[in-house]
């Protein structure tokens, strides 16, 4: 059995043959442990030939109790950091918490649309639930509607009386029957309060096609599509934030070369305008280009390519993003499990998650190349975990579970866009409901927010905060051949001059004693949330809602020192009180 050992460095196991020995927590070393162990030994060989066999085994178990109670099993680390909130900096553009809805097994049918005459309590079709748990997370725009399906997507078939039954062929083949369009998808970002961010079709569209549908959304004169606009019922002239053109045009978009695709970008960037009076001047529409989806030399020759185009643009055209694909998958095909995982695939998840950092790093060091004023902003617009699907649901729906390791996976995602503030000014999780790394689950009439859905509501106050730089050694988690930081952190002055800090735990076995000094604020107390569970796959079922949910924190205060213990595996957000 084992014999544990916690040193300065972190935890230790020895293996004495086969025999539990002792338990051990605390400061110490390999030496205490082999004395410990033979000590131990010694008394069982005693006690082997005094007492009866069951005396023994009576004993022994006792013994163990009492250790386990007396002895934690691990010691929580610490860790010193520095903030400094004089130093804010960058601010986090409240766009890089944004959502993805694609029309995608119960994404959008089902997940959010249900149609007026379902018993499922609704408004205009939309579901009262999913609203008002969405409302919660304040988010800023909605990435609608697709992914792949945005390149088959003819925007006529979801207007209008007569809705047209299609198909879904990227996506199980199932029949779309449209009765979720235009004024159906505007209708859900009024009642969330979120923005527009529409990918038009440029695989199997044409540029008259995205045009008429952007006059048909923005036009305010009485045009003939603004017209039809009001006879189906919306007078006003929507808003469109953001427009995307084109998705994934090199893959299911079109496979399309660089050159092909910008000769197609500047065709769309010039003729597909957006006509809404009050984004004219201020809050224009923002043009997002197709960019890259991975780290590898072909993406770095894609990012080449757009970006200096860009630099050499003429009057006639121009963007001002360039998305980039990155998802946490491991291998293609996806083949982890969501849930019913152990350590070394919590792990091996977290070490792929991680390579965001570098992602963005590899691809802002290009466009600062052709772009150095930081114009164009790297959209993150596809971001998340991609699993196996879940036995039993169709492949074709991108059905998983959403465990604690996905929170943790989304706040060390959030850390990285929101330290990259200059560049990475817009992010969309993939996606929003029931497909991939959802904010929430449904069946029928029942719904469950997930763990990532918790992690998003904990970060609403670093939307539009101002950066704050922290220093700290994370030190390392060490687990067999996987080894990661400990521990990850983000600063934030909201806009009425709070500070906002986020800790990410991401050893599951050993608690961490944050050591904070402030500068640049005279704290008077600490407080917010925590979000952990019992394992590193635990997860929030129809049955069991509750089982990943934040619960209160406070933290200890003096002046410029704040102390606070992070669980293991956990996501905590606090408040600094001046
Ligand atoms: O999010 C699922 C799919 O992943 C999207 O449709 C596509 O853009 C990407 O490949």
């Amino acid at each position: 059995m084992l014999f544990t050992l916690t040193s300065e460095s972190g935890t230790r196991v020895c293996k004495r043959k086969g025999v539990l020995s002792a338990v051990w927590a605390g400061r110490g070393s390999f030496t205490k442990c082999s004395i410990l162990g033979r000590w131990f030994t010694r008394r069982f060989t005693a006690l082997r030939q005094k007492v009866p066999f069951a005396m023994r085994a009576l004993l022994f178990g006792c013994a163990l109790i009492a250790v386990a109670t007396i002895a934690p099993a691990v010691v929580a680390q610490k860790v010193q950091l520095s903030v400094d909130v004089s130093k804010a900096s960058v601010k986090i553009d409240r766009n890089i918490f944004g959502q993805f809805a694609e029309h995608l097994g119960h994404g959008v049918y089902e997940g959010i649309w249900v149609g007026p005459d379902s018993t499922i309590p609704n408004t205009r079709g939309i579901r009262n639930d999913i609203v008002a748990a969405l409302r919660a997370l304040k988010v800023p725009n909605v990435r609608w509607p697709g992914g792949c399906f945005a390149d088959e997507y003819h925007w006529r078939t979801g207007i209008g009386a007569q809705r047209l039954v299609t198909l879904n062929p990227n996506w199980g083949g199932v029949i779309e029957p449209n009765t979720f369009g235009t004024h159906e998808f505007m209708d859900f970002l009024d009642q969330i309060g979120a923005e527009a961010y529409i990918s038009v079709n440029v695989g199997s569209g044409t540029p008259r096609e995205a045009a008429e549908w952007l006059e048909y959304l923005t036009a305010a004169q009485p045009t003939t599509l603004a017209k039809e606009r009001a006879a189906n019922g919306h007078q006003a002239a929507y808003r469109v934030s953001s427009l995307g053109i084109g998705n994934e045009s090199w893959g299911c978009g079109g496979n399309m070369t660089p050159d092909y695709y910008l000769s197609q970008l500047k065709i769309y960037t010039r003729f597909v305008r957006n006509f809404n009076p009050s984004q004219q001047d201020k809050q224009q529409m923002l043009k997002i280009a197709v960019g890259p989806g991975g780290s590898e030399t072909e993406w770095a020759y894609w990012t080449e390519a757009v970006m200096r185009a860009y630099q050499n643009r003429q009057w006639s055209w121009d963007i001002n993003g360039l998305s980039m694909h990155s998802y946490t998958v491991g291998h293609w095909p996806p083949s982890f499990a969501s849930v019913g995982f152990g350590e070394t695939e919590y792990g091996q998840i977290l070490k792929f998650t991680l390579e965001m950092e570098d992602l963005v790093s590899k691809h802002s060091a290009i466009m600062d190349k052709y772009d150095p004023q930081k114009k164009v902003a790297l959209v993150v617009d596809e971001w998340g975990a991609w699993y196996a699907p879940l036995p039993g649901t169709n492949p074709g729906f991108l059905v998983q579970q959403n465990s604690l390791r996905d929170a943790i996976l989304a706040a060390l995602n959030l850390n990285i866009f929101a330290h990259h503030g200059d560049r990475v000014r817009m992010a969309n999780i993939a996606q929003m409901i029931n497909v991939l790394q959802a904010m929430i689950l449904t069946d029928k009439e029942k719904m469950v927010l997930t763990p990532t859905y918790y992690v998003f509501k904990m970060y609403v106050p670093f939307q539009e905060a101002t950066f704050v730089p922290v220093a700290f050694d994370a030190g390392t988690y060490v687990h067999g051949e996987i080894s990661l930081p400990r521990m990850d952190a983000l600063a934030a002055k909201d806009t009425a001059g709070k500070l906002w800090m986020a800790f990410t735990n991401l050893d599951p076995n050993q608690s961490i004693e944050v050591e904070a000094s402030l500068a640049g604020i005279i704290a008077r107390s600490a407080a917010g949330e925590t979000l952990t569970g019992p394992k590193v796959d635990s997860v929030n079922t129809f049955d069991a809602a509750k089982t990943v949910v934040p619960k209160p924190i406070s933290a200890k205060v003096e002046g410029r020192k704040l102390d606070l213990t992070l669980e293991p595996k956990s996501v905590t957000v606090i408040s600094v009180e001046q």
